[in-house]
């Protein structure tokens, strides 16, 4: 119900916004900041030391765009996994032919590990039924983990730790392509021959690079966030393996970045959270956590009795874990129009009928404080790497990049943008920040067709 008739704002409210702007800002001196910081954890974690970077050496360097044949690529790595048919045509340019998508149910994430890879090989069954694929033959696959994974190999990893919410018993520290051929074993699955493990970050990098070589850098804005890069072998201190070529892809793990500022909403985030203490970036910045952080900025709001003074319902809607969602804000920051009335809408479906005009620019503007960091923090990490590869941005980089946040959320992508322009004036035209679409399977597939060319590392 739109209330134009209602009283001002409940005397607080511009202390409290004014006080939450300050928690969550990030100037632009933080920013540059945060970058020295940013670098100084990547020179750690490239030669070896404790780091809360762990700059993972993946066993890749970018495409060349020549790479051809079929593929099949499974992407798992968060509440979906899907499996795809690729064809590469060695001019650039990959499509999927067939794709599913299957939605990863509590119990596979969170029970055992042989539960979770016996799902997997399921959904690949199905797959191969449903395309009437012959099972006489051998389908060569490129496996999408996209978790913190120390390689061994091409098309071998172990599990370093679950993020995202997942706590599989009996992967941590396990190789994660010897678990799904044991699961396709005992499903009697022969015809698959997993020969490359990827990132997403790093799926999403090779789409692009695939027929683009100004991309040097993928990253995910999504339900967790991360970034790859292209790094001078020379650089990557521990890597003691000397037969790769002169650049390798880095799967940073900037999820894990640890010098940021936590308000006290991002510490119950965390506390709450199934890995506290973990992962601090990601639960700044991604969207499994964004709704919930916002969720405790609007009860904080609530019970301090300066929003939704006149719905008693409000503490009830919005008063437990998991009831705002980062798409829900994402709605809300959609809204333009005069009366708010999507957002309007969006209460009413929560049984919230007494919003006042205060109430939706107030829940519209916290939507924007805690969405906002996100991007700064966001832009910021994305400048760092940039400017670690090319200090005096000199050339062109062309970053991939995928995941909700950045696809779906209203003034994401833009809001990144400023940021770049903030910190790297005029000379921010050279980073072209691209969506890459679903890239992470096709990168995979694109990866599996570089092994087989490869059948193993060459100097
Ligand atoms: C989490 C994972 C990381 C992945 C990212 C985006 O941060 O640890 O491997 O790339 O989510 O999906």
């Amino acid at each position: 119900m739109a209330c134009t008739n209602m009283p001002p704002p409940p005397a607080g409210c511009e202390e409290f916004v004014s006080c939450l702007e300050n928690l969550f800002s990030l100037s632009l001196n933080d920013s540059r900041g945060m970058i020295k910081d940013f670098h100084e954890e990547m020179r750690k974690g490239l030669s070896g030391q404790a780091s809360s970077l762990k700059m993972l050496p993946s066993f890749v360097d970018r495409p060349t765009g020549k790479e051809r044949g079929n593929f099949l690529a499974l992407d798992l790595g968060g509440t979906n996994f899907r499996v795809l048919a690729v064809q590469l045509d060695g001019k650039g340019c990959a499509a999927v032919q067939a794709v599913r998508k299957f939605a990863v149910s509590g119990e596979a994430m969170q029970g055992t590990g042989e539960q979770l890879f016996d799902f997997i090989a399921d959904g690949i069954d199905a797959f191969l039924t449903e395309n009437r694929m012959k099972r006489s033959s051998s389908f060569p696959l490129a496996f999408t983990f996209s978790f913190p994974v120390a390689q061994t190999g091409i098309a071998s990893g172990r599990l370093l730790e679950w993020t995202k919410g997942f706590t599989a018993t009996g992967v941590k520290g396990r190789d994660v392509v010897g678990l799904l051929n044991d699961a396709l074993k005992r499903k009697g699955i022969s015809c698959i021959a997993v020969s490359a493990l990827v990132n997403d970050t790093i799926g999403t990098m090779v789409a692009r690079s695939y027929g683009d070589p100004t991309c040097d850098m993928g990253v995910i804005l999504g339900t967790g966030t991360n970034a790859c890069y292209r790094e001078k072998r020379l650089k990557i201190e521990k890597l003691k393996d000397r037969r790769f070529r002169k650049y390798i892809m880095i799967n940073m793990e900037w999820g894990n970045f640890h010098k940021v500022r936590l308000t006290g909403y991002d510490e119950q985030v965390d506390g709450a959270s199934v890995n506290p203490g973990a992962m601090h970036f990601e639960k700044l910045v991604s969207g499994m956590y964004l709704g919930e952080l916002t969720r405790l900025v609007l009860m904080d709001a609530i019970e301090r009795r300066l929003l939704f003074l006149h719905e008693p319902k409000a503490a009830g809607a919005f008063g437990q874990k998991g009831l705002f969602r980062t798409e829900d804000m994402s709605l809300i920051a959609e809204d333009e129009t005069t009366d708010l009335l999507r957002v309007e809408g969006f209460l009413q479906h929560r049984g919230i009928t007494v919003a006042t005009p205060h109430d939706k620019t107030f829940l519209k503007h916290l939507c924007e404080i805690t969405a906002g960091r996100s991007a700064r923090l966001g832009a910021t990490a994305i400048s760092s790497v940039i400017s670690w590869m090319d200090p005096e941005l000199k050339d062109r980089h062309t970053v991939a990049v995928d995941g909700t946040l950045f696809e779906k959320y209203p003034h994401f992508k833009t809001g990144i943008i400023a940021v770049l322009q903030e910190l790297h004036g005029a000379k921010a035209e050279k980073i072209l920040l691209v969506h890459s679409k679903d890239g992470s399977g096709l990168g995979a597939a694109i990866v599996a067709a570089v092994a087989a060319a490869e059948s193993g590392l060459n100097g």
